[in-house]
């Protein structure tokens, strides 16, 4: 039986498709291979890691304001898409998970927190079946779950289509973890150099940066913004 790991929940391989020049040149032969999630390993993973206190920052790191409209990307059980919905008046949000498991566990605690579904809406789908308006969000958020994205290129491409003129692309990982030696994710995807690289490459401008060190970990913040004038995509 694999040993579960934060970030290797089980394994398959999936080709990539086209991917740019910039971004081709920081994918290597380990990062084809791309991760799974199960229904087993989403409740461990739930129950572990679902709820930490750096979910509760993240909505003033990624500096929600009232209105927001908000889609989360790779929500898992939810805690964090309850802790943006309720972090600022009338903020909207959907958040995606592909694991239907983790949407099980995340309409949970949205019925147990009492929280409508105009404020906040889950969807079974993965970064790459983002189906939103174009140019209709604020903001979009992924906590640790780039590197799981099974074809990064086509999520940046609907994500970056997804957001607003100087919308804001925030996502979090964790530095603990490996970066080496696990086959099941994009390892480029963990670390500054390979997610400031498909940023640029997507057009995102003033990407930032910055570490936080707490009790729970090692946690990489980077942010971009998508460009005013509209991008040829
Ligand atoms: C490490 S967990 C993080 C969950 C949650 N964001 C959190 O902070 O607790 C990674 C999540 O990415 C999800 N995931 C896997 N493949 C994905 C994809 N292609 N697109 C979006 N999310 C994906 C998994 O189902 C899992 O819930």
């Amino acid at each position: 039986m694999r040993k579960i790991s934060r970030f290797s929940p089980n394994s398959s391989t999936v080709g990539h498709v086209a991917v740019s020049a910039h971004y081709a040149e920081l994918i290597s032969n380990e990062d084809q291979h791309m991760s799974h999630w199960s229904d087993e390993h989403a409740h461990d993973y739930d129950e572990r890691w679902g709820q930490l206190a750096f979910h509760q920052l993240i909505p003033q790191l990624a500096n929600v304001r009232p209105g927001h409209r908000i889609v989360e990307i790779g929500c898992g059980g939810g805690f964090l898409s309850l802790c943006l919905a309720q972090s600022q008046p009338n903020v909207t949000v959907l958040a995606l998970d592909p694991s239907a498991a983790m949407i099980e566990r995340a309409h949970k605690r949205q019925q147990q927190a009492g929280i409508g579904p105009e404020q906040l809406s889950f969807a079974l789908a993965g970064a790459e079946q983002l189906d939103v308006m174009p140019a209709s969000q604020d903001l979009i958020v992924a906590a640790f779950s780039l590197h799981h994205w099974q074809q990064p290129e086509v999520a940046m491409t609907r994500l970056t289509q997804a957001l607003k003129p100087g919308g804001r692309f925030w996502l979090c990982e964790d530095l603990n973890t490996p970066s080496f030696g696990d086959l099941d994710v994009h390892q480029q995807l963990k670390m500054l150099p390979g997610i400031e690289a498909l940023l640029r490459d997507f057009g995102f401008r003033d990407i930032t940066h910055r570490t936080h060190h707490t009790d729970e970990g090692d946690f990489l913040e980077v942010q971009g913004v998508r460009p005013v004038q509209e991008l040829a995509l």
